[in-house]
């Protein structure tokens, strides 16, 4: 079928990954391929809420300009397909040839339940054939919520390993064929923040502080609720693997964030490509994802990020730093003279024909100052806050007056489900979404601030990715100037560039 995809929608993002038409939630099976990035994605083909869930799929040789591919797995009699990982496997070890691309997908239905499948593709994704003998693996003790496999080879004991979640804990199991599955253990009860439901695992090793001869594992898992700010995030565990079971380094009410924003969610990395770890998030917050003001499309993927693990005090972090790949879309540099800020310090024009989307990057120091920061501001009186507590030690994104920040009734294709929504959801969308964001940073006498704007969104980085902090925005119009100041003192900011970014 052909889908219009003219766009029609103010709020479509320039450089950020989005479906032409219709709702996309979670990132699913991405792999990287013969040069090719596979993007699927959780699809509702059919109007811009969540249902009718099918993989959807994009394919990019750069992870930032993004090739529409016609639906990869649709629903079938087995249920809806929900999310899930990818793998290339290359010895065959299935036998639906050496290098096939295979899927790991739940299929949830109210009939069967939630129940693990496969598909694999020998054409590099272009079709898929679902496994003729689905599912491959089921509850063993009937639970509801079991879900979102993730597979990954085990090199040193030469076998598969699927992590499921499975409601407040996360299990895994191991394979030599990707066929038979045999448990091995759980992991996650009582673990992170609270209240949980565990969705959407993943599990990396990384060098710490890039020591090859240092590895750790970072088990990322998505929950809902539990973000700090409320609703739906990303958080994750540092430990061990023993190729049968994580042992966790931190006590249990130890809950570390991927991100600190509010729109960050279902965050899985790609497989197959070598030492880089790349993550794709979802950038929407399950609270609001179904009734925000766009609506040719809901949602948009946050910029794939390259994963790192460092050091903090006796604490091992995971940092989050946008892909390399995202320098190629930069405009022409504009970079500023150093300059001094005492109360405020005002660049009226960012950019001559703003279409609201570009990159603003400058080394920060508060000197004396307790709180510094800036607001990115449109001429209609919208703005984004984003400051450095120096007291609080606090990094803060605050965007209460960022634009639309009420439920305004949208229609789409569902006006029944956008009613019935916006009757559950709608009073208290406002509280939900005009709020600040922050993340802890440690007193320092400068601080690195990369901040990417898009049409409906605001991603910070400080720190090389230490902090990164995605909010969905929606002003009427985009913010083209930006306004620095601070409580006392002076502070100073270096090394600023702007660039437009585009594709
Ligand atoms: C996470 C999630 C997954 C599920 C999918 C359904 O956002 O709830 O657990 O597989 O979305 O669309």
């Amino acid at each position: 079928h052909t889908v219009d995809s003219t766009n029609v929608d103010p709020f479509r993002p320039v450089y950020h990954h989005t479906p032409l038409y219709g709702w996309m939630n979670d990132a699913n099976g991405l792999v990287y391929k013969d040069g090719e990035y596979h993007l699927f994605y959780q699809y509702n083909p059919y109007g811009s809420m969540w249902g009718n869930m099918h993989w959807g799929h994009s394919v990019s040789q750069d992870l930032i300009h993004w090739e529409p591919f016609p639906i990869a797995l649709e629903r079938d009699t087995l249920g809806q397909i929900f999310s899930g990982s990818s793998v290339v496997d290359k010895d065959n070890t299935a036998g639906f040839g050496p290098g096939a691309i295979i899927a790991f997908y739940t299929s949830a239905s109210d009939k069967n339940g939630q129940i693990q499948c496969m598909a694999y593709s020998t054409d590099n994704a272009r079709t898929f054939t679902k496994y003729e003998k689905n599912p491959i693996l089921t509850p063993f003790d009937g639970l509801k919520d079991f879900r979102d496999p993730k597979v990954f080879w085990y090199e040193p004991q030469k076998k598969w390993v699927m992590i499921v979640s499975a409601d407040k804990e996360m299990r895994f199991y191991s394979s030599t064929n990707l066929k038979d599955w045999t448990y091995m253990s759980a992991f996650g009860a009582g673990y992170g923040a609270q209240p949980n439901q565990f969705e959407c695992p993943d599990m990396v090793e990384l060098p710490v502080d890039g020591d090859e001869n240092n590895k750790k594992w970072a088990l990322l898992v998505n929950i809902n609720p539990g973000c700090l700010f409320g609703g739906s995030a990303t958080e994750y565990f540092i430990g061990d693997f023993d190729g049968n079971k994580f042992t966790c380094d931190t006590k249990p009410e130890v809950a570390k964030w991927l991100d600190w924003g509010k729109d960050h969610y279902a965050t899985v990395c790609f497989s197959n490509t070598g030492d880089r770890v790349i993550a794709v998030p979802w950038m929407s917050n399950w609270q609001y994802a179904n009734i925000v003001p766009t609506s040719q499309f809901r949602s948009a993927n946050a910029l794939p990020r390259e994963l790192s693990m460092f050091t903090e005090g006796n604490e091992i972090y995971v940092a989050a730093n946008p892909v390399k790949e995202v320098e190629n879309i930069r405009q022409e540099a504009q970079q500023l003279p150093d300059f001094e800020v005492k109360d405020t310090y005002a660049i009226d024009t960012l950019l001559a024909d703003n279409q609201g989307a570009y990159e603003m990057c400058f080394t920060l120091q508060p000197n004396a100052a307790d709180i510094s920061g800036f607001k990115l501001k449109n001429s209609k009186g919208e703005e984004v806050n984003i400051y450095l507590d120096q007291k609080a030690g606090k990094v803060v994104m605050d965007r209460t007056q960022s634009g639309i920040v009420e439920f305004g009734g949208q229609s789409t294709m569902h006006q029944k489900e956008t009613e019935n929504l916006a009757a559950k959801n709608a009073i208290n969308y406002i509280d939900n979404f005009a709020l600040a964001t922050w993340a802890p940073t440690k007193k320092s006498s400068n601080h690195q601030f990369r901040i990417f704007v898009d049409k409906c969104s605001v991603e910070l980085f400080v720190d090389g990715g230490k902090i990164a902090m995605t909010n969905l925005v929606f002003p009427n119009e985009p913010y083209n100037s930006v306004e620095f100041y601070n409580d006392k003192g002076s502070s100073t900011i270096k090394d600023m560039h702007i660039y437009e970014l585009k594709l």
